[in-house]
Parts: structure tokens; sequence; C-alpha cells
């Protein structure tokens, strides 16, 4: 029995998130030529952890690292509408320009409070790169400077994204069989 069995659709192949993590950090590389301030990439843990060593790969200027780690979710797929920081960054962002770099933006509820409590912090700038943008299930209006792909309202899985801790080392984005799911 193999993992790959559970998945009935593949929505985005690795080559297809290859080629836009490339894009993207073509971009930011653009974008953050001239500044002078350091940039830091701060992954939202765990669901951006694979999209984080693609991207921080696809840029070509010096940037730092950084770990954020919030909760919203409990184990199935609904939100629960509260926000917690299980783990804060290692180092202060004051005067740095930070790229916060997220899996999938959904209600908006994570990242809104996420820019809130990082924005008050001081950064010299901020910016949300999201490798998905769910629009349709958005409840708090959120601006995402860099977004990978706009996908429909279906809970995906693969590349960082999980179901139930399951299903984040898939190399693909990919929609499971619904008897996978158990809610
Ligand atoms: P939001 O607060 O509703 O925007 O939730 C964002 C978080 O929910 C993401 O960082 C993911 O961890 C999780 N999430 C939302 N949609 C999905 C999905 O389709 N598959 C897996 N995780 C998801
Ligand atoms: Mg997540």
């Amino acid at each position: 029995m193999s993992m790959h069995d559970d998945v009935k659709e593949i929505l985005f192949t690795e080559e297809q998130l290859q080629e836009r993590v490339a894009q993207l950090g073509a971009q930011i590389t653009r974008d953050y030529a001239d500044k002078t301030e350091p940039v830091v990439l701060v992954s939202v843990l765990r669901g951006s952890y694979i999209f984080m060593a693609d991207l921080s790969r696809a840029i070509d200027r010096p940037v730092q690292i950084d770990f954020m780690s919030v909760s919203s979710y409990g184990a199935g797929t609904k939100t629960s509408g509260q926000v917690e920081i299980k783990k804060d960054l290692s180092d202060p962002i004051e005067g740095v320009h930070v790229i916060v770099v997220e899996d999938i933006l959904d209600s908006g509820t994570t990242l809104s409070y996420l820019m809130n409590v990082l924005s008050a912090r001081h950064p010299a700038s901020i910016s949300l790169c999201t490798l998905l943008d769910k629009p349709e299930r958005r409840e708090k209006p959120i601006y995402a400077k860099y977004v990978g792909f706009t996908v429909p309202n279906a809970f995906i899985v693969g590349y960082g994204l999980d179901y139930a801790e399951k299903y984040r080392n898939l190399p693909y984005i990919g929609v499971l069989k619904e008897e996978v799911y158990a809610d």
C-alpha cells in the first residue's frame, strides 16, 4: 500500500512547483535588489517547510531565515478560529525586511493575526509570500504580494501541507480520495 494510492488528483506536479518557485524567487530577488537592510524569510511552521527550503534557494541575494509556529487548526480540516503562538522567532526583526513565507492562505485568520504581531515589532518592511491562495474561503482581508497559485475550495495536501499530520512529504500537491478524509 503506497501513500500515493490515497491521492485522487494531482493539482501541481513537482515540475510545476519548481518552475513557479523559481519565478517567485526571481521576483523577490529583483524587488529587494537595492535594499541595504537585512532581509529575513520567516517560515510559518510546519506547512511551509518545503516551500521555504526551495524558495530560499531560488533567491539570489543574502537572506536570513527564521521560524515561527502558530496554530489555528485542530487535527481536522476546519479552522478553530483561534490563533496561538507556539514558537516565536529566534531573533528580533526591528529594522529588517521581513518576508513571511506561508504554505496556504485560507480564511486568513492565522496570517492576519501574524502580520499584525510582526508589524508591531517595527520591521523596515513586511510582505507576505504564500505558495497557495484559496480566496473563496477568506474571512479576514489580507494582501499577499507574492502568490504561487490560486486554488479552488478543496482540502489539499503535499509539498508540506498535511491532513492530520500525514502527506506532508508528498512531492506534489493533490487532493485525497473522499474516503481518506474522516470528517
Ligand atoms: P487560515 O488561518 O484559515 O488562513 O489557515 C491557514 C492554515 O490552515 C495553513 O497554514 C494550513 O496549515 C492550514 N490549511 C488551510 N487550508 C488547508 C488545506 O487545504 N490543506 C492543508 N492545510 C490547510
Ligand atoms: Mg500551516
